[in-house]
Parts: structure tokens; C-alpha cells; sequence
């Protein structure tokens, strides 16, 4: 995560900000900074000598360039001396191309038929790494589009599509991509070409349960998933996943996947698994609704008689999700001008671990501050929910 070391006294440095926007914690204070649209949460921690100054999580799904703006202009207001960047000192905005695109700009934009239009088929790879497959899916007659979680990847691959049409890359995490931002039998196929094997976490694995019921969703009648491992043990838990599933069949993986990690592993001498499934009927294992209603904003009426005693008294709260995983309040933090209330909070569910921040204002409402274009999913309403009735209720 970039971020900026600043030689200037913590306190002093809290005495020049604009005060209505500054949050404060018990060691460190956040900072509400708009730019367009969006607003970011800045964090200001202090350091020995100076403030480290650094856009909140969630602001990873920033593109390099609002992300250094947004630091650059926060240190500029500081007028401090920087100590330390891991953003570059001189940025050239270049337009984002509508290739590119984060979960935001995908909802806004009308999903993948928006950008794309609706001809041909739909092929979608996640965790594309260098590109190379990815740019050899591309064709006039299809509509393809890439996920990504790794700034490194998406640059190499943007640089490597460059002039090609019909793509689109999307940075953000696979699981959650295709759960939330693509509509039921949307896919025709998809590929996961050596997804990370986490041999000593298998629990972080892509393609587990709760994945097949995401997979069973999105392809279409006859769609087909293509995978690809040199982890034997993963290899077997993919394929007992898929054959135990009524709704998949095992066909044959096309011959030609040539990737980097294909060509790493053989070179080591390692075997190859190969694997491919066609989605038999049109059903899916999970029937769900439709859960991709996407509220970017989601008002609750709350009343904080006492926010600074609400303040003092939170300590760090959570519960368990009823579907698996669990909320956590992270920090609790009081703005005394405006006599709100900022919360940013754990969201770990099974596809991936999310963090949000929460503002209580003035009239009692809540409201979520929409760093990335979030989905306000299920679970994550229920914990706003359970939240505003715990802040309600007080702490008795
Ligand atoms: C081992 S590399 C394989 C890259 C490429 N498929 C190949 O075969 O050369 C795994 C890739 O998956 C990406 N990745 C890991 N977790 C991901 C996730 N949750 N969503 C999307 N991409 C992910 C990583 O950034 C990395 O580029």
C-alpha cells in the first residue's frame, strides 16, 4: 500500500487540518478527504519525527494515479518536509482506459453488456497474471474480460492488449467479482488457469465449496470452466468438487494452455493437471435471488445521544456471520466539531475479507463511506443493521 512519511509534529499537523473532517482515535486520526464523487478515508499515524499518511484499506482498489493525488495533495496541505514516499514524486494523469475498470465503474457502467455489447460469446479468466492467455481469448467475435487483483498484472496486461478491442480487465478479487458483478448464466467460459495453491493454508483456496455454488451460477447452459494446476492435492479437491457436484460433468481440457506458470512448472519437471466441467442443466447448486442490488449508499436511521461517551465506551465488538465468517468493529473514531461518529469495521466472509468505514452524522444516520464502489451484499447489510441496534440500544 503506497503511502507518505511527513516531518511535522502529530498534534501540530492535526491543528492545521480542516477539523469538521478530522476524526480522532486514541492513537491515530483519520482524515475525510473528497475528491469528485468519492470520498477517501486518509489515515495519520504518528511517527518518530513526522506522520505516516495513508489512504485506508479499501483504497487499494484505487488506481496509482488517484491514489498518489490524493496522498501528494494531503501532504501539500500538511506542509510538512516527506521524509519517505512509495508514490512516485511526479505523476502524469493519463486518462484511466474503459478497459480498465474497478467494481465502480463496472456497476455504473451497466455491467458487462454495458461496456462490452451483448454479441458473442462471454469469456472470463481470472487471475490472468501477465496476459499472454488472456490476449490469446481475444477475438472480434467474442467479449472477453480479465479479473485481477495484482496492480502488476493489470499493468503488464494493459500494456500487452494495447490497440485490442473487445476486453475488458476488471481489478478486483475473482470470487467476489463473479458472485457480485455478473448476472445469473452471464458466462460461456471460464478459465482459472494455476490459481494460488496456498499449501499451507489450503483454507484460502479459490476453488473450494462455496466457489462451485458462485461457478454454478454465473455460466450458462452447456458453459464449461477450465482450470489448470501443478498441485496434485489441489488437483484432487478441484476434481471431487466438480464430480461430486450433480450439475457438472467432466470434459475434455483443451490442449493448448500455454501460460508463464505452464511453462515455470515444466520446466521444473513438474506434472501438469488439467481440468475442464460443463455445466449440464440450467440450474445452479444455490438458487439464490438476484443479491446484486447495488445500494452505493445505504442511510439507517440512528440516534448518538452521547457520541463521545458512545466513543469512549466502544471497545472492539463483532459476531459471527450466520452464513460463516464474522464482523469486527476495528476502531471507533470522534470527530468533536461535528460530533460524529466514524467506525471502520471487518467484514471476512468466505470469498474474501472486506474493510468499511461507517459514518454516524449529524441527523443519526449512518451512512458507508463508498471508497471503491461497493456492493452493499447481504451480509454486509445485516452487520450495518446489527450495528446501528447495537449503537441504538448503547452499551448496557
Ligand atoms: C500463480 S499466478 C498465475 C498467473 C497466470 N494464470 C499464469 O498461469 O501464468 C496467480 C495469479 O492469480 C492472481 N490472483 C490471486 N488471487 C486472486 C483473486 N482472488 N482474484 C483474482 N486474481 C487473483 C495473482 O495476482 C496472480 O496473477
Amino acid at each position: 500500500m503506497s503511502h507518505i512519511t511527513v516531518r511535522r509534529a502529530f498534534k501540530e499537523a492535526l491543528e492545521s487540518l480542516p477539523s469538521q473532517y478530522l476524526y480522532l482515535g486514541k492513537r491515530d486520526a483519520l482524515l475525510l478527504a473528497k475528491e469528485g464523487e468519492v470520498i477517501y478515508p486518509i489515515a495519520l499515524l504518528p511517527k518518530k519525527g513526522g506522520i505516516i499518511i495513508k489512504v485506508q484499506r479499501g483504497g487499494h482498489f484505487l488506481d496509482q494515479v488517484s491514489l498518489a493525488n490524493v496522498l501528494l495533495s494531503t501532504a501539500e496541505n500538511l506542509k510538512g518536509k516527506v521524509l519517505q514516499s512509495t508514490v512516485p514524486a511526479r505523476i502524469h494523469p493519463k486518462p484511466t482506459p474503459l478497459q480498465y475498470v474497478t467494481p465502480r465503474v463496472w456497476l455504473e457502467k451497466g455491467k458487462v453488456y454495458g461496456l462490452l455489447g451483448e454479441i458473442g460469446p462471454l469469456l472470463v479468466e481470472v487471475g490472468f497474471g501477465n496476459g499472454e492467455f488472456l490476449e490469446g481469448l481475444i477475438n472480434p467475435d467474442r467479449r472477453v474480460v480479465g479479473i485481477e487483483i495484482s496492480n502488476w498484472s493489470i499493468r503488464k496486461a494493459l500494456g500487452r492488449l494495447r490497440g485490442r478491442d473487445s476486453y475488458i480487465i476488471l481489478k478486483a478479487p475473482g470470487a467476489w467479482a463473479l458472485r457480485w458483478l455478473f448476472p445469473k448464466g452471464s458466462i460461456d467460459t471460464l478459465y482459472i488457469l494455476f490459481p494460488f495453491p496456498w499449501p499451507k493454508k489450503p483454507a484460502r483456496r479459490m476453488v473450494q465449496a462455496p466457489f462451485l455454488d458462485v461457478v454454478s451460477r454465473v455460466l450458462n447452459e452447456g458453459g464449461k470452466i477450465v482450470l489448470a494446476t501443478d498441485h496434485l492435492e489441489y488437483a484432487r479437491d478441484i476434481g471431487s468438487l466438480f464430480m461430486g457436484s450433480p450439475i457438472f460433468q467432466g470434459i475434455h481440457p483443451p490442449m493448448e494452455l500455454n501460460t508463464k506458470y505452464l511453462r515455470k512448472w515444466t520446466s521444473q519437471g513438474l506434472k501438469i493437471y488439467k481440468m475442464a466441467y460443463r455445466k449440464a442443466g440450467n440450474g445452479s447448486i444455490c438458487e439464490k435471488e438476484d443479491e446484486t442490488e447495488t445500494l452505493l449508499c445505504y442511510p439507517l436511521e440512528v440516534s448518538i445521544p452521547d457520541p463521545q461517551a458512545l466513543w469512549q465506551g466502544f471497545s472492539s465488538w463483532g459476531f459471527p456471520l450466520p452464513q460463516g465468517g464474522y464482523f469486527k468493529v476495528e476502531s471507533c473514531l470522534y470527530c468533536p466539531v461535528r460530533k460524529t461518529l466514524l467506525f471502520t469495521t471487518v467484514l471476512q466472509d468466505p470469498d474474501l475479507c472486506l474493510h468499511h468505514t461507517f459514518l454516524f452524522w449529524e441527523k443519526g444516520v449512518m451512512d458507508i463511506l463508498s471508497t471503491w464502489g461497493e456492493v452493499i451484499t447481504h451480509p454486509l447489510a445485516q452487520a450495518m443493521e446489527k450495528l446501528a441496534y447495537r449503537i441504538r440500544k448503547g452499551f448496557e
